[in-house]
């Protein structure tokens, strides 16, 4: 595992995208794992400035997506599709066709997240996954839980992460109580993984996530055992673990 110390979100930002963009140049039709949730924005937001310079074409792009609420549609400005095609896919020169986000309105969502995992089988995995954090540790929509869940599936979402992400909603009420997320296995099987954080509050759960226990209780501790992660984080977000000396 590697971490790259950035001094704040904009130095992180821009060093996520320089992995990515790395990714791109030497492989032009790679398959992103995208993620949404607002660490990412500035990541997306600097891939899209070098793309505007003619730095980076995703014309050959293909990207699946963590995961998406269930019961939302795609045009639905709360849905992850809506997130990706605003934060990157409609300013950029990927093709839609090419892109996947699981169907949060699919009439049988077990079937959708069998099609899902069949689908990431047929690209042949994932080249570079791109991940977020929850404050409990969550990836993807991977809650904690009393065992790690392999295979895309339909979750229910946490108390902590329904109030996380009540802000961008009109009301807690609205907040579906439930997602279909990849499972923790497409993610351990990418080739790459790269972790953004961000932020004071997500000191802690970067130190218990990749120097704790390994367990289904903090999700994202499993990346541990993955043999290509880099995670970028700012100042912040790696406070416990300089105070802790593990950088
Ligand atoms: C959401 C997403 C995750 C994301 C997390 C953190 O619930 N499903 O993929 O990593 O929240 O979000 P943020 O980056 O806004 O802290």
């Amino acid at each position: 595992m590697r971490f790259i110390s950035c001094a704040d979100y904009t130095a992180m930002s821009r060093q996520a995208a320089n992995l990515i963009s790395a990714q791109v140049i030497v492989k032009p039709n790679c398959v992103l794992g995208l993620a949404t949730g607002s660490t990412p924005i500035g990541t997306y937001k600097q891939l899209i400035e070098w793309y505007n310079k003619g730095d980076l074409s995703f014309a050959q792009v293909r990207s699946v997506n963590l995961d998406e609420y269930k019961g939302l549609s795609g045009d639905h400005d709360q849905s992850y599709r809506y997130f990706m095609q605003n934060n990157l896919f409609n300013h950029v020169d990927i093709d839609v066709a090419n892109t996947s986000v699981p169907n949060g309105k699919a009439e049988d969502a077990d079937a959708e997240c069998a099609a899902y995992d069949a689908h990431i089988r047929e690209l042949g995995g994932i080249d570079l996954q791109l991940l977020g954090m929850g404050h409990n540790g969550h990836i993807g929509f991977n809650e904690p839980a009393d065992e790690f869940v392999g295979p895309t599936h339909v979750v229910e979402l946490a108390q902590s992460t329904i109030d996380a992400n009540k802000r961008f909603f009109a009301s807690e009420a609205d907040v579906p109580r439930q997602a279909l997320t990849m499972g923790m296995a497409a993610i351990l099987q990418a080739r790459s993984v790269v972790v953004v954080v961000s932020g004071e509050d997500k000191a802690e759960i970067v130190h218990k996530a990749f120097f704790g226990p390994i367990t289904p209780r903090v999700p994202a501790s499993l990346l541990q055992l993955h043999p290509n992660v880099t995670v970028v984080g700012d100042e912040a977000a790696f406070s416990v673990l300089r105070k802790e000396g593990c950088l």
